[in-house]
């Protein structure tokens, strides 16, 4: 039976004013919204136990599998206000068909898609106040972020027999404090975050904190992310720690790392792909190597070059620093680049058609 995360009578709720000083200026992932969905797993009930409840701390016990061997997966995907009030989610599905591909990745029960998506629009309708107006940075929304647990309370290393299933949401403004502007990049040729055979493609925390000494080192040398090469040659573009690549080509061709196994199919990367021929762009998915990047960018066979993601939309590139140095792409954000994030968020904020039926309505 699909589930239906009905929400549990007497629940609380903020203060109209609260929630408008903090859609003032919502930062990015700090402040979370009333109510959260959850369900549970077990192999003789399988999903069961569905609702929307308060937010609130988890009651997780120190034996929990998940603290020690990070069995968990998670998503992340927005939902936005239009001019008219009413509130959208883009893609649902397919952050569904990830998590659940990412579930069978690591041994976790899959949580049917149409539960998925359920409780996704559920969550937004239940906390749809928190939805915030584009505001004047154009992309000002609730972020929603999915995610399943190990929750059972064993030592042994084994898939777990009690998982838990659950939806927070969180006011969101620009990822990038500063807005869009071109940003550093530290290029990465030595660690890796994922490897061939393992667990690039599911978004499970561990993808994350093996990346997180590299990005610690890049902001010592005042960069905002880390791009990663391939494990085996680090001789091959892969992904950013939280987004994907795109490098605009001056007979425009959009290119982007072809989907390896060892990164994730973002969401916003396949958008972006469909749309590109809108654009005068033909998409691109293949090997690139690290050094056809950085010698395209030096001889301007690369005009452009940008970080796409959910989280980030899209974000340019405006130089890679490596070992040897920085290697410049631009100091201004690139037109191509702003015509697609622009193109982007119009659909998702509904200025623009949604052609391709991409948005799916909460309220
Ligand atoms: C490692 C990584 N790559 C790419 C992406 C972009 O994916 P999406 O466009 O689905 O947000 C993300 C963000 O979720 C990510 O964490």
């Amino acid at each position: 039976m699909s589930l239906t995360f009905a929400a549990q009578k007497d629940l609380a709720w903020s203060a109209d004013e609260t929630i408008s000083a903090l859609h003032a200026d919502p930062r990015f992932g700090e402040k979370f919204a009333d109510h959260m969905a959850i369900a549970t797993w077990t192999p003789d009930d399988g999903w069961h136990d569905d609702k929307v409840v308060d937010y609130g701390p988890l009651d997780v016990n120190p034996a929990s599998a998940v603290l020690h061997y990070a069995q968990e997966i998670f998503e992340g995907l927005k939902a936005y206000r239009h001019a008219d009030g009413s509130v959208w989610l883009f893609r649902p599905e397919a952050n569904a068909a990830r998590f659940a591909n990412s579930a069978r990745r690591l041994a976790l029960p899959v949580l049917p898609e149409e539960d998925f998506v359920a409780s996704v629009l559920q969550i937004a309708a239940t906390d749809a106040r928190w939805v915030p107006d584009a505001g004047e940075s154009g992309e000002k929304t609730l972020y929603l972020r999915p995610f399943m647990i190990a929750y059972e309370d064993f030592l042994g290393v084994a898939p777990a027999k009690k998982v838990l299933y659950s939806v927070i949401t969180s006011p969101v403004g620009a990822y990038f404090a500063g807005g869009v502007k071109p940003v550093r990049i530290w290029l990465e040729t030595k660690s890796s975050r994922t490897a061939p055979g393992g667990t690039g493609e599911a978004k499970c925390g561990g993808n994350y904190a093996t990346s997180l000494l590299a990005q610690e080192e890049a902001y010592a040398k005042g960069c905002s992310q880390v791009l990663f090469a391939d494990a085996v040659e680090h001789a091959w573009i892969e992904e950013l720690g939280g987004m994907n690549i795109m490098a605009v080509s001056a007979d425009h061709e959009l290119i982007t790392p072809e989907l390896s196994g060892t990164i994730l199919h973002g969401v916003t990367r396949r958008s972006i792909l469909d749309m590109a021929p809108d654009l005068g762009l033909t998409p691109v998915e293949r090997r690139l190597g690290v050094s056809e990047l950085l010698d395209g960018i030096r001889s301007g066979r690369f005009p452009e070059v940008f970080a796409c993601g959910t989280a980030a939309v899209v974000t340019p590139i405006g130089s890679l620093v490596d070992e040897s140095g920085e290697t410049t792409v631009k100091e201004q954000t690139g037109e191509i680049t702003m015509a697609i994030r622009n193109r982007l968020l119009d659909i998702q904020f509904g200025r623009a058609e949604d052609s391709r039926g991409w948005l799916r309505q909460v309220c």
